[in-house]
């Protein structure tokens, strides 16, 4: 996420057309792949697991609250696809070890993972943020993912042999963000490591690449808009589609990357942002 420099009328969102119920095995995007979704419960991640299903992978949810894995883990299988859950606190490196190892249990191996979930911090100006605050954006937004990647690489190098990795970062690390300052440090923390980890694997065979989303409507964008009434039209109004995202078209662009499609693709931190930073 990104803080808003002004304001003006707000464009209600459009919503993309729903793509149809799960693809026949075989003829999906993510066909045959079995892949880690971080942070499935609600959101970016749930609408990823949707459509990495639809597109013929078989996915695993994890984030703390097991009512809404489970919740979408039933949605999935309701229309045929593959998918299970397990609890993971990003914040506990055991729980985030284990949730990679439970993917790998499950499916026999690992070919993808998509770093989605984090948390989102008081907005503020950086001087009036607490010690205790400071640590826990780190734990789960700078330390879980590098946790992941770093569990994720041992599993796709022992199973699959070649994979890859997509980590959520956001427009917001892109350039000063005032209004979530520790939030945008951590992302651009994620921002490097991706870079990093894509010169590092990318001899054997593992892309990493991340999306730097603008604003999606999803509880945490909600939850600012609370905290700060008008940030929404006011990113709304620096975005040149006048609108802010529908989850799916975020988790869009990570089904490519995750994909064979985008085979020549590493190293990239993608804007998903209707033109926010253009
Ligand atoms: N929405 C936006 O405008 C926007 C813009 C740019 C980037 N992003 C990025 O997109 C990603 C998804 O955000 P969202 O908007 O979909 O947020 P969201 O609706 O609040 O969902 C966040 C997900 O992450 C999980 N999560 C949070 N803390 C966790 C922890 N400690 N351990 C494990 N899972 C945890 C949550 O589940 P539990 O609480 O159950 O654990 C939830 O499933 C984040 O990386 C966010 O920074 C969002």
């Amino acid at each position: 996420m990104d803080t808003p420099r002004n304001t003006s009328q707000h464009t209600p969102p459009t919503t993309p057309p729903a793509t149809g119920p799960s693809a026949p095995p075989g003829a999906g995007l993510l066909a045959g792949k079995a892949v880690l979704v971080t942070g499935a419960g609600r959101g970016i991640g749930a609408a990823a697991a949707r459509l990495f299903a639809r597109e013929g992978a078989r996915v695993v949810l994890a984030a703390r609250t097991e009512a809404e894995l489970r919740a979408v883990t039933d949605e999935i299988r309701g229309v045929g696809g593959t998918a299970d859950h397990v609890r993971c606190d990003l914040a506990d490196p055991a729980s985030v070890r284990a949730a990679v190892d439970r993917a790998v249990e499950l499916y026999g191996r690992l070919d993808a993972a998509f770093n989605n979930a984090a948390t989102v911090q008081r907005p503020g100006p950086l001087d009036g943020a607490t010690e205790d605050e400071v640590d826990h954006v780190y734990a789960v937004n700078f330390k879980g993912p590098w946790l992941a990647m770093s569990a994720e690489v041992a599993a796709i190098r022992a199973t699959a042999g070649k994979g890859a990795i997509v980590n959520n970062s956001s427009v917001g690390s892109l350039a000063a963000n005032p209004g979530l300052p520790l939030y945008g440090a951590m992302k651009r923390a994620v921002n490097s490591l991706t870079e990093s980890a894509a010169v590092t694997y990318g001899p054997e065979g593992i892309r990493v690449n991340a999306i730097a989303p603008g604003t999606t409507l999803t509880d945490m964008v909600r939850a600012w808009e609370q905290a700060v009434p008008g940030v929404i039209e006011g990113l709304n109004a620096r975005t040149p589609l006048r609108r802010a995202a529908d989850p799916d078209e975020i988790a869009q662009a990570a089904a490519w990357l995750l994909s064979d499609r985008s085979s020549y693709v590493t190293g990239t931190v993608l804007p998903v942002d209707g033109g926010l930073r253009a």
